[in-house]
């Protein structure tokens, strides 16, 4: 399928949490003495067996979570070591649990990316996404981690939690612009299934943003960081020049990726897709077989192709579209660039400032509208 690959990354999935966030529904396990070097043990010999899919080295490395500051950082060092990225190596961090010695060990293990899980600065959005960390807490990693001499780094933030004033959001705004992040990730709060954020909003017990709401604080976030030289160049990711996440970008520009570990999700050059279990003992009895690897069918593979690329500014290459063997139905093209949602030029089609703020109706129009090209 891919026949050369010039960038791919690994994904390593730490997911040790002091506590579970109640929105979260990512693979988090609540850290009580966690079985830590069991698990990078179990991550190496995965990584063994998945190498061989490869052509070697990879150009990225991410830990993501759950989190990674929470990992022994001479677990980390070793699985940098072994997996031996030529470029990027990222990691997020969380408030509360990292110092200044910390973040020296994670420079000196090859880490150079940081990213900062802030998510707000004001107390009473903080007591309702209810993490395990105070305000101060993040302000204070903020101020340590760009003294760090990180290449680059990042902080994540959530809007749109129910009852955020844009006054507020703009406070928020107004304490991450102070610590001059080189990039930004905002995401807006999703009610998602089985968490109990996600049960209040089912059952009525919270009012979640309406749309409304959502489009006018994504349209402020957009243009208080533009204005500060943050470019959007993904739908939820804003960067200074040469401060866009590279890791990210494989999954942006439908590059293949390794993932390892429980919850962590690959796709490989030959276009399988890999899911890793839910269950740490699962995975540690077994870091191999309990990875599911499918073959999805090339429509599925298409869609899931036009939908991670088009998120990005770039947008989606229509050469790339007819290498795969598929096209779009003009009509609903036609109808989404002249409802001004979608540019079109000879070679890409990609989001409008007016698309962006409603990128999942219009990703979703477009995949429906995809059809095999004809012969
Ligand atoms: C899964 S976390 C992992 C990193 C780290 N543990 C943290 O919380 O920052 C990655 C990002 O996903 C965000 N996230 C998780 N659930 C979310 C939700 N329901 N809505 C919006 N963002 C969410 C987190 O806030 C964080 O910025
Ligand atoms: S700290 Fe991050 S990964 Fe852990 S539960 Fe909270 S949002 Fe999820």
């Amino acid at each position: 399928m891919l026949m050369n690959l010039p960038a791919w990354g690994v994904y390593v999935h730490i997911p040790w949490c002091r506590t579970r966030c109640p929105y979260c529904a990512f693979t988090v396990v609540v850290d009580r003495d966690s079985p830590k070097h069991a698990y990078t043990l179990a991550l190496l010999r995965q990584w063994e067996a998945t190498a061989p899919q490869f052509p070697s080295p990879p150009t990225t490395l991410a830990f993501g979570g759950g989190t990674p500051s929470l990992h022994p950082p001479q677990d980390l060092a070793a699985i940098i070591r072994t997996i031996g990225p030529t470029g990027e190596v990222s990691l997020e961090a969380n408030p509360g649990q990292v110092s200044a010695a910390l973040l020296a060990e994670w420079r000196d293990a090859g880490v150079t990316r940081l990213s900062v899980g802030v998510q707000t600065f004001s107390r009473r959005h903080a007591r309702l996404l209810n993490r395990g960390h105070t305000v101060e807490d993040a302000q204070a990693l903020l101020g340590l981690v760009a003294e760090a001499g990180f290449r680059s780094w990042s902080a994540d933030l959530i809007f749109a939690t129910p009852g955020q004033t844009l006054d507020e959001l703009d406070a928020d705004l107004d304490a991450l612009l102070a610590a001059n992040p080189p990039h930004v990730s905002l995401y807006g709060l999703t009610a998602e299934e089985g968490t109990p954020y996600g049960r209040a909003v089912a059952e009525g017990r919270i009012t979640p943003a309406d749309e409304d709401a959502w489009r006018a604080a994504y349209e402020r976030v957009v243009s208080r960081l533009e204005s500060e030289g943050l470019g959007r160049y993904e739908v939820s990711n804003f960067a200074r020049p040469g401060h866009r996440s590279a890791h990210n970008e494989h999954y942006w520009r439908g590059r293949p990726y390794a993932g390892l570990g429980v919850g962590a999700a690959g796709y490989w050059p030959d276009g399988a897709r890999t899911q890793g279990p839910e269950d740490v003992a699962a995975y540690l009895a077994d870091p191999i077989g309990t990875t599911t690897v499918e073959r999805p069918s090339p429509e599925d593979a298409a869609v899931d192709w036009l939908v991670g690329t088009s998120r990005h500014v770039d947008g989606l290459s229509l050469e790339e579209l007819a290498a795969r063997g598929f096209t779009l139905h003009d009509d609903v093209v036609r109808g989404l660039v002249r409802a001004g949602l979608l540019s079109r030029t000879a070679s890409t089609l990609a989001l409008t400032p007016a698309g962006f703020p409603v990128a999942d109706g219009v990703l979703r129009r477009l995949a429906e509208a995809l059809v095999p090209a004809p012969r």
